[in-house]
């Protein structure tokens, strides 16, 4: 993860899926920016040509970032956060979930400059149509989706019937229900009382197909 903030990844270091996989599974490694700028006084971005609002992230600020951390370009996919690239789906995580390595780089203001998507980066990922403040939230996101899809990281076999699996179709998931089995008036579907696992089975099913 290559940020300004690097702080944000903080707490997710701590909690599971990503816990139970960090140091086996997975390796998580957050570089700032500002500690290998080659421009004085921490700076990291600039005016943009042509005018106009918002500081731009420098290219030569990430080269510098990767020349640190790699020796010189990443030989593994390097994803860009952008609201422009390919929004975010479970197909496009358990991809990225099957990379041996990524870097994700996130930027703030008012995003890259063009030359970081353009000879930097092998792809850009939105979360969706809408514009953040900065590249973290978004970076979190995608370690936590691809963090659960690694071995170890949940309990074996919970994540195999979930929404936009492949054993659900890619539909969504059927409502659950925990005691009490009455609250306000508000029953769970007696079906699920009933102890016959085979009603309960189609009736999720049936639950899938008209939610999804
Ligand atoms: C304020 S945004 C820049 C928005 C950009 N000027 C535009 O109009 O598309 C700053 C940064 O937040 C991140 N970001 C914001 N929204 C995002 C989204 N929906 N998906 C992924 N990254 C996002 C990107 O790293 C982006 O460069």
């Amino acid at each position: 993860m290559f940020t300004l903030v690097p702080d944000a990844f903080a707490w997710i270091r701590e909690r599971r899926p990503l816990a139970a996989v960090l140091g086996t599974e997975l390796e998580l490694r957050i570089f700032n920016y500002r500690d290998t700028t080659p421009l004085s006084a921490g700076q990291v971005d600039d005016e943009p040509y042509g005018g106009g609002l918002g500081m731009v992230l420098r290219v030569d600020v990430v080269a510098a970032a990767f020349d640190a951390a790699y020796g010189g370009m990443p030989d593994h996919r390097v994803v860009a956060l952008s609201p422009a690239g390919r929004q975010l789906d479970q197909e496009l995580v358990e991809e990225l979930a099957a990379e041996p390595a990524l870097t994700l780089l996130s930027a703030r203001f008012e995003g890259f400059d063009q030359r970081i998507l353009d000879h930097l980066c092998t792809d850009a990922v939105s979360i969706g149509p809408y514009v953040l403040s900065g590249g973290e939230i978004p970076a979190l996101a995608v370690v936590d989706a691809v963090a659960r899809r690694l071995p170890g990281a949940l309990t074996e076999g919970s994540a195999e019937l979930e929404s936009f699996s492949a054993a659900l179709d890619r539909g969504l998931e059927y409502p659950h229900y925990t005691r009490p089995s009455e609250f306000r008036g508000w029953s769970v579907p007696e079906i699920l009382l009933s102890g016959d696992h085979g009603r309960i089975d189609a009736w999720r099913r049936e639950r899938v197909r008209s939610v999804t």
